[in-house]
């Protein structure tokens, strides 16, 4: 394996980071909202959002392998002497495809924050770590019946082969976290492509773990070792952090998978929008149970109308919307959207606080100044 040496010595992304695009967030980019606006229903790539521990290695396709070993496997291959698939190897098993939404967990904490008082550590994310690709690859239930996958194996633990985690002093190892068996073998993706090509770097060359309607932590970049296990599988990405912890939650916490429901304006914070004449206002709403039912849309605060759901996005990953709206008068002006999925879940005025700022729910209130 060799590591990527960046050009920018503090770089931790390889691909560039057009100031149109993204937004650097500590280390990460964070998709803006507005590059979005006119956009199909998925995400170009030049714009995806980039979330990594450390920084985007490169690594040696040639060299590189699948290693899966653990007690879920029969014969019980060990870490030193686990069963091995080379990329030609996944490239030959049957290909699928599916478009999924990934979403970092932390998606909107600054909202927490800004809105509610409430502080969190972690990165500042705004609505935009999120965003919905096409991935090519091999179910990781072929990959995993190939292995040798016994009838009691409970946990699946894919570990990326990015550097090690340390913080606060304390070395984490590879960022890894265990996937029920029940969903390893529904919808889990190991994916080689994304939107046609093959797997950026950043996005986790040569292939990722996809796994659709769960929080981003899942989706394990780089992979290369994958534990499968007879005993339930743990880490600090499940037991420290990506769980809610603080009032109301269970003292041990309580473990984060699914995307909460959200909705953003395909708009530049504090855009500035012409008086007079009627705009059309664009955004999208997603909820990680299942697609978006009703949006609502708000421009002072008290009355709804209902928005036009686009019906190429029905049952999709995400749903576009619009609204028409013609500003009564210049100045300062908040918008807001309030989306509800098909299980009734909708967005509340508050989120419920949480210690590390997951899973932000609330309605956003963005701002915009009418000239
Ligand atoms: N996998 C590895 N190996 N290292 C990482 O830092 N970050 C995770 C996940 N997989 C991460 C990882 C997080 S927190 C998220 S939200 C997604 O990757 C982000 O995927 P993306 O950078 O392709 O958008």
């Amino acid at each position: 394996m060799t590591l990527f040496l960046p050009s920018r010595a503090d770089a931790t992304i390889v691909k560039p980071l057009s100031p149109r695009l993204l937004t650097p967030r500590e280390g990460n980019a964070e998709m803006r909202w507005e590059a979005m606006a006119g956009q199909g229903h998925v995400v170009p790539t030049d714009r995806f959002f980039v979330r990594n521990h450390t920084r985007s290695p490169a690594l040696d396709v040639d060299t590189w392998r699948l290693r899966l070993f653990g007690t879920g496997l029969r014969e019980s291959p060990t870490r030193d002497h686990p069963v091995e698939f080379d990329y030609g190897d996944l490239r030959a098993m049957p290909a699928e495809e599916t478009t999924a939404l990934l979403e970092c967990a932390g998606n909107g904490r600054r909202f927490f924050a800004s809105q509610q008082a409430h502080t969190a550590p972690g990165v500042p994310w705004g609505l935009g770590a999120v965003g919905v690709a096409r991935w090519r690859g091999v179910r990781l239930s072929t990959v995993l019946r190939h292995a040798g996958l016994t009838d009691d194996a409970v946990d699946v633990q894919p570990e990326g082969l990015d550097q090690d985690f340390v913080t606060d002093g304390a070395n984490l190892g590879r960022v890894r976290r265990p996937i029920p068996i029940g969903k390893a073998l529904d919808d889990v993706l190991l994916a080689y492509e994304m939107n046609g090509e093959t797997l950026p770097v950043d996005h986790g060359f040569p292939v990722r773990v996809v796994v659709p309607h769960w929080i981003g932590i899942s989706s394990i970049k780089w992979v290369g070792p994958i534990e499968v296990s007879t005993t339930p599988l743990l880490s600090p990405w499940s037991t420290r952090f990506y769980r809610m912890f603080g009032p109301g939650h269970p003292a041990d916490g309580r473990l984060v998978t699914t995307p909460v429901v959200k909705s953003a304006f395909e708009l530049p914070w504090d855009a500035r929008v012409p008086s007079g004449v009627e705009v059309l206002l664009r955004g999208r709403s997603w909820s990680g149970d299942g697609p978006i039912r009703t949006v609502d849309i708000s421009t002072d605060g008290t009355t709804w109308q209902p928005a036009d759901l686009d019906p190429d996005d029905e049952g999709g990953a995400w749903q576009r919307w619009t609204a028409l709206w013609r500003p009564p008068r210049p100045g300062r002006w908040t918008l807001r959207a309030r989306a509800t999925d098909v299980t009734g879940a909708s967005q509340p005025d508050q989120a419920r606080p949480n210690t590390l700022g997951y899973l932000f729910d609330g309605v956003v209130r963005h701002s915009v100044t009418v000239d």
